[in-house]
């Protein structure tokens, strides 16, 4: 099969991946591709009915110590977590952290997300000229803010935390991830001590101290794994689910209007904004074992990297109507932004109940906010893990 070079799409595959893929979905489910990210070759699986089935399947490892050594990887995380693990290690972390991690817990939250969300648009509709970058404004402090204050760990280094975690996942050169996931690593190390001196009424403390009816707990290790993979899909997806929602409305005049006309839309609203632009282009590293047939593709075995385009899941038109069309009165559900199988998203409910109280409150307050910017000239994150504008000019009347 012969190579398709992302890579070589440079600036104009970041702006507009979904005509790329859906090129690709024209001509099949499996490809092999070279991606931007350190020119790693990999396959990308394309279409809603192939990716969600290998989203789901246990062929599939996500054991990096499974990875091909030829593979330019790097390390991006700080310990064993999650992502990085299947049954029974897998089942073991999630019901670890899923017992404390409630829907309690999660609308605990709502009056906290709703005064940072005011604190944060009093700061920003304060600009003497009616100017701001969303991103810098609201999008990315509201998550982390939230993030830390359910992790219970209020003093976070943001700017420099911020940095390995863009570096971590984002550097398409694999040193630069390692030599930032090393620093994160250090610097979570010392914080999880922090907490077990001085635990507080947090999930991290709760993690260190608690263990299930079992007896079982974490490890240090799997407790910096856990932390580490907690803050960064705390940091890395919700600025982007609310700066993508926002900029789809923005350059949707009539479905803006429709959304301020009944703001009981809002759900629907936020699940067409995943849908339509979600914040993970193509999710975690999954990897072959033994060779694998996916649609008519031989893929071989021995650590071969396999990308599943959950962006391009979202736009297939043989599962939504119109994909390219952003529509919040559909019935979006059913979308895959928030992945499928045993690694479905556990935060999704709190980045569900974010975006809400965050796009509400700025189109309450913000009766004319408009996009300073052409959209063609937004820059984009670079690789194809996330989806989102490093900024997002916009104005509005004080
Ligand atoms: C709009 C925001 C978010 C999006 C689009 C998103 C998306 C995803 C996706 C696609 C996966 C599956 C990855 C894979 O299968 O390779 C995932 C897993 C996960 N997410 Fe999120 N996420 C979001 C927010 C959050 C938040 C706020 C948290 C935590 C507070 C979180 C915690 C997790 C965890 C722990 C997993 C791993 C679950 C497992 O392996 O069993 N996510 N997320």
């Amino acid at each position: 099969m012969s190579i398709v070079d992302l890579a070589a799409l440079g600036e104009s595959f970041t702006r507009d991946p979904y005509s790329v893929y859906a090129r690709l979905r024209a001509q099949g489910p499996v490809h092999r591709i070279r991606m931007p990210e350190g020119g790693a070759e990999a396959w990308l699986v394309v279409g809603y009915e192939a990716g969600r089935a290998a989203l789901a399947d246990s062929r599939l490892t996500k054991d990096w110590s499974k990875a091909s050594p030829s593979l330019p990887l790097g390390a991006v995380s700080s310990g064993p977590h999650m992502l990085r693990a299947d049954p029974p290690d897998h089942t073991r972390l999630r019901k670890l952290v899923a017992r404390q991690f409630t829907a309690r817990r999660v609308e605990e939250l709502a009056p906290r997300i709703q005064k940072t969300t005011d604190a944060l648009l009093d700061r920003m509709l304060a600009a003497p000229d009616g100017r701001a970058d969303l991103v810098e404004a609201l999008s990315f402090p509201l998550p982390i803010s939230v993030i830390c204050e359910l992790l219970g760990v209020p003093d976070l280094d943001r700017d420099s935390f911020r940095r390995w975690s863009n570096d971590a996942l984002g550097a398409t050169d694999p040193e630069e991830r390692k030599a930032a996931a090393t620093s994160m690593a250090r610097y979570l190390a010392e914080l999880l001590e922090d907490k077990r001196r001085r635990p507080g009424d947090d999930l991290m403390s709760a993690l260190i101290h608690g263990s299930d009816e079992d007896g079982d707990k974490l490890s240090p290790e799997e407790l910096l794994g856990m932390a580490w993979l907690l803050l960064v899909a705390g940091h890395e997806t919700t600025v982007n689910l609310i700066s993508n929602g926002v900029l789809a409305l923005l350059t949707h005049p009539e479905q803006l209007a429709a959304l301020r006309a009944d703001a009981s839309l809002i759900d629907a609203a936020v699940e067409e904004m995943l849908r339509y632009d979600g914040p993970v282009e193509t999710p975690t590293y999954r990897f072959t074992t033994d060779p694998v047939t996916i649609g008519d593709t031989a893929i071989p075995g021995g650590g071969e990297l396999v990308l599943v385009a959950l962006a391009d899941a979202n736009r297939d038109p043989a599962r939504f109507a119109s994909p390219d069309r952003f529509d919040i009165s559909r019935d979006a559900r059913g979308h895959v932004a928030f992945g499928h199988g045993i690694h479905y998203c556990l935060g999704a409910p709190l980045a569900r109940l974010e975006a809400r109280i965050a796009v509400r409150t700025l189109l309450e307050r913000c009766a004319d906010l408009a996009l300073d910017i052409h959209p063609a000239a937004i820059t984009w994150r670079p690789g194809m893990m996330i989806r989102g504008p490093r900024s997002l000019p916009v104005r509005f009347t004080r």
